[in-house]
């Protein structure tokens, strides 16, 4: 499938939602079209930040029937592979630079029930996931260092987004290619341009001054040719 034909996906990222009012945000961005829901797993280390943990993907699984995704970002990312799947994780992400073994944690992603996938940083070369083409059905490309919501996006990562979706393709790959961090109405036709067709989108969803569904409708129409 070339990126012509490849299906456009809407992540909203649940670090920016309201976790006082989880089901009720969750409810407005499934009614508003979400494609499935990205939890950020943060442990103060690997990222200068701590967010959620298995737990948060059980309450966030509770409440919703669409496919969910663990972004780990912690520095022993084979230490959570298996709470975060049994929590109800769909798809567990995990950073090629998190991990020297890179090949045997996407396959105990996959002995535990889950998809694997695998994230690099805005600096990590496509390099580092070369060899690991083959285990994944999706490559998330951050478009911010990772640790907090709202930051901006960074246009750089965008020819690297080109060269691994002309690599893709050239080895015909079913693969998907994912962008994460600083994604609205302004930058997400351009991730799409690069060759992304995953899109993660935390405050232009959830803080978005006319609500979630709007926030959602404002990427949906940006995505529009
Ligand atoms: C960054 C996280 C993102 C974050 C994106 O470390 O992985 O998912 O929530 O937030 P925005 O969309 O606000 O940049």
């Amino acid at each position: 499938m070339s990126q012509a034909t490849r299906p456009l996906h809407l992540v909203p990222s649940i670090l920016s939602a309201n976790f006082g009012c989880l089901e009720r945000d969750l409810a407005a961005a499934v009614a508003a079209g979400a494609d499935r829901f990205q939890v950020d797993i943060m442990d103060g280390h690997f990222v200068p930040n701590i967010s959620m943990g298995p737990m948060f993907v059980a309450a966030t699984r509770a409440h919703t029937a669409l496919p969910l995704e663990a972004h780990l970002m912690v520095s022993r990312p084979e230490q959570w592979v298996e709470a975060v799947a049994q929590a109800g994780a769909d798809l567990v992400i995990v950073h090629a630079e998190a991990s020297c073994h890179l090949h045997s944690l996407l396959r105990q992603i996959e002995a535990a029930g889950a998809r694997p996938a695998v994230a690099l940083n805005p600096a990590s070369p496509l390099a580092l996931i070369e060899e690991v083409l083959d285990q994944v059905a999706l490559v998330l490309l951050m478009t911010v260092e990772p640790g907090f919501g709202g930051q901006r996006f960074i246009e750089a990562v965008c020819p690297k987004i080109t060269r691994l979706r002309q690599r893709l393709d050239a080895d015909h790959r079913d693969c998907d290619i994912e962008v994460d961090g600083g994604v609205d109405a302004a930058t997400i036709a351009g991730a799409r341009n690069a060759g992304a067709n995953v899109f993660v989108a935390g405050s232009s969803v959830f803080a978005h001054p006319q609500g979630v569904a709007a926030g959602l409708v404002a990427l949906r129409a940006a995505l529009r040719p």
